[in-house]
């Protein structure tokens, strides 16, 4: 394929720090970090919004044009859906009930997977956060990491999110790109870690790999 800036591929289970790992490597890195999962919960936003039955976005051809041409633009956090800012609607809970079959559709993910390496295309080198960044967007990764969790940790973590472990399950169990890591990927399990915990193991397992080059 096309080369690519080196990217940092974080992938991993909800709730198991992905995040708060991204954003305190690319402090300590001082590079940028895309979070694609912000992606998804934009188009399921559009979909929620325009009431779209998910089986069109595959077979009727109008309703696939327009997922096509969905501007969707993702910068410094803050996402542009079609011209609005979007970024406080992502987290609703019409958003969370589309998102398991928005991002089941191979569809919507092979245009998703487009923007998120047109982004690294003008971003550079960059850490970039997901499910399937180490095995199917970035599998030239220069450095990929996964992280679990256990089911309590995870419902500790996001306690706003009733069924995040339901939806967790469903991003590892399906068929398209599933939450698994990568046969290159470092995994670490963060339930009982702190997040400094966390960014110090990934910064050591960089260095000795930055040193074994
Ligand atoms: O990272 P997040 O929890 O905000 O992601 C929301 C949903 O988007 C997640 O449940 C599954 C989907 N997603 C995906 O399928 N692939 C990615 N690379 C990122 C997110």
């Amino acid at each position: 394929g096309a080369p690519y800036a080196p990217v940092i591929a974080i992938d991993g289970q909800a709730g198991s720090g992905k995040s708060t790992l991204a954003r305190r490597l690319s402090e300590v890195l001082n590079i940028p970090t895309l979070n694609s999962g912000l992606y998804y919960r934009a188009v399921a936003l559009w979909v929620a919004r325009n009431h779209f039955d998910l089986e069109d976005l595959a077979s009727n051809e109008y309703i696939a044009d327009m997922l096509r041409s969905l501007v969707i633009s993702v910068d410094g956090g803050r996402v542009i859906l079609g011209g609005d800012d979007v970024t406080d609607q992502l987290r609703s809970k019409e958003v969370q009930r589309v998102l398991p079959k928005v991002s089941a559709k191979p569809e919507v993910r092979s245009y998703l997977n487009e923007l998120q390496r047109l982004w690294v295309d003008r971003y550079g080198s960059s850490i970039v956060e997901g499910r399937d960044i180490g095995t199917v967007v970035f599998p030239d990764a220069y450095f990929k990491v996964f992280l679990t969790v256990s089911s309590d940790a995870q419902r500790a973590r996001r306690p706003e999110e009733a069924s995040v472990v339901e939806r967790d399950l469903a991003d590892r169990k399906r068929e398209v790109a599933p939450t698994i890591p990568a046969s290159d990927a470092v995994v670490w399990d963060t339930t009982s870690l702190s997040p400094e915990d966390v960014l110090e193991t990934v910064q050591t397992a960089l260095a000795t790999k930055v040193e074994t080059i």
